[in-house]
């Protein structure tokens, strides 16, 4: 099995026989793909030979005939890129991607979504995908703006929300309908962007507010504990709603700082989601009573949150 490097190097190989002295300008830009695309997965953490592979082969099939190769394709495929024919050569480039250099799963799922991603793509997906907007040959205004956060601010996820605004804006002032899954990926997209800027406070509220939680009770630990900055109390009507936050915070937390130290109490009225920073208490509304642990807290500053 090769290596990544190698796996790079043979993809290098493929692009450039395939282009050969044809179309310089496109192979100028497949370049500045694979540059970038490295550049972001070696800044996340990630192999980034995988990623320059996936940026040589992204546009392997840009000037292929698709009528004739347009075969290789599912008819599912082939009747998704006869409404979107900018999938064409995405699809086409992902199969000869599979043929000729790999059968990894995630260089061939980037290589296919690299024009606007797809929801739940994987990190390889979405660098591929915004490095194609934001490599460094591209002039356009909006991509000099999306390539400057990415690379000076460093915000991911707001340059692909940005990039996705901007393809669909353009998609619409051709008269085009933008892809279904070009709104699901910039939704995505945004949510992550809306997270990252939530305090922990504000994302445990949230959760809580999922599982219809009630008479939301914030307390300010900060000069009184030497574990918790603040102590949140929330009241719920079932057992159900208890366990169910722990699994909507699990979610929240994704794609930030953000982690779970410990839950206590799972599958009791109180369930307990120990979040480093703050101590989050769910009850039902008769253990709430129960324990009184207001009384407790009564000198403790406090905020109570609107239903
Ligand atoms: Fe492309
Ligand atoms: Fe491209």
């Amino acid at each position: 099995m090769l290596s990544s490097k190698e796996l790079r190097d043979k993809a290098k190989e493929l692009v450039d026989a395939h282009y050969g002295d044809n179309h310089k300008k496109r192979l100028t830009h497949i370049y500045g793909v694979a540059e970038m695309a490295g550049f972001l997965a070696e800044r996340m953490g990630l192999d980034k030979y995988r990623a320059e592979a996936a940026g040589y082969m992204h546009d392997y099939s840009k000037y292929d005939d698709f009528d004739l190769e347009k075969l290789y394709l599912s008819d599912e495929d082939q009747k998704e890129c006869e409404k979107y024919p900018f999938l064409y050569h995405a699809y086409l480039s992902a199969y000869h991607t599979r043929e000729l250099l790999t059968d990894d799963e995630e260089i061939y799922q980037a290589v296919r979504n690299h024009v606007f991603g797809r929801p739940g793509m994987s990190t390889l997906e979405a660098i591929v995908m915004i490095a194609d907007f934001t490599e460094k040959n591209r002039t356009y205004d909006d991509c000099i703006r999306c390539r400057h956060i990415l690379v000076d601010d460093g915000d991911f996820n707001l340059a692909i929300v940005e990039s996705l605004k901007a393809t669909i804006k353009h998609c619409e002032e051709e008269g085009d309908i933008p892809h279904p899954k070009q709104m699901l990926v910039l939704r995505e997209y945004e949510e992550r962007v809306k997270k990252n800027k939530m305090t922990l406070e504000e994302i445990l509220i949230d959760c809580v507010k999922k599982v219809r939680g009630t008479d939301i009770i914030v307390y300010d630990m900060m000069n009184r504990s030497p574990f918790y900055d603040k102590m949140i109390l929330a009241s719920v009507d079932s057992l159900r709603q208890a366990n169910a936050v722990t699994g909507y915070i699990e979610d929240a937390f994704k794609d930030t700082e953000y982690k779970i130290r410990n839950v206590e109490g799972g599958n009791t009225a109180w369930v307990l989601v120990d979040c480093n920073d703050i101590i989050l208490s769910v009850f039902t509304k008769e253990e709430r009573e129960h324990f009184a642990l207001e009384k407790i807290y009564m000198d403790y500053p406090a905020t109570k949150i609107e239903d």
